[in-house]
């Protein structure tokens, strides 16, 4: 069973990191293995909605954003850690995410989701409200914790001094790795919910 934890920060090393790093020890703890792909110090252009991914099954850019999407197809769970920037999430983290979800067709249900978001001061829950939308849309349960998933510090390394924000990244650490380890035992004794072919609607077939 393993994790892909997508680090959108640019600062190597960063409070981001800190975070990531105290979820990558405790899902060791629990038997859970993962990688973590830093991508916020890449150069990752947006969508430009080209298309070209219906057909090919990928993005028309073959940068890293199709290495993640390789990873992320056998991954059991995925990690979205992201500084926030004028509350919001990193721009290059949203850039990857647009082309990664959007260029992908696999099954990602019940795939677990969560979200990390790391500041200074303000901005923690749009960011992740803004980053839980990719999981939220894709049949993926959201683990949780018992408080949001925010970490703070501004300087690198000041996050270790947030003790109820690392306690807070564990606690979702193990919370992930029993619904991973639940639904691997769910999907054994009563399969995956049943699917049904997506209808496309848009409002302006209204309007003929
Ligand atoms: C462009 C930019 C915008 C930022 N906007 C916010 C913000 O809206 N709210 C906040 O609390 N901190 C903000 N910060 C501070 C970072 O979120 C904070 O330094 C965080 O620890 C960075 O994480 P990192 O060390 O992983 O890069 C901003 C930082 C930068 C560079």
């Amino acid at each position: 069973m393993n994790v892909l934890i997508i680090n959108g920060s640019p600062r190597v090393g960063g409070n981001t990191s800190i975070a990531v790093d105290e979820i990558v020890k405790t899902l060791k703890e629990e038997g859970i293995e993962s990688e973590v792909v830093q991508i916020g110090n890449k150069v990752i252009r947006g969508c430009i909605a080209c298309g070209i991914c219906s057909d090919r099954g990928k993005c028309v850019y073959d940068d890293v954003v199709n290495e993640l999407a390789e990873k992320f197809v056998d991954a059991d769970g995925l990690i979205l850690a992201s500084p926030v920037y004028y509350a919001s999430a990193n721009a290059t983290l949203i850039a990857c995410l647009d082309r990664l979800f959007y260029s992908t067709g696999f099954d990602k249900s019940m795939k677990v989701g969560a979200s990390v978001v790391v500041a200074r001061r303000g901005g923690c829950s749009t960011t992740f409200d803004e980053l839980n939308k990719y999981f939220t849309i894709s049949n993926m349960p959201i683990a949780a914790s018992q408080y949001w998933n925010s970490v703070h510090g501004r300087d690198k390394g000041q996050a270790k001094k947030d003790l109820e924000g690392l306690q807070t990244m564990r606690v979702l650490a193990r919370n992930m790795a029993f619904l991973i380890k639940s639904i691997a035992l769910g999907r054994e004794k009563y399969g995956l919910p049943e699917t049904e072919e997506r209808e496309y609607t848009h409002f302006i077939n209204d309007w003929d």
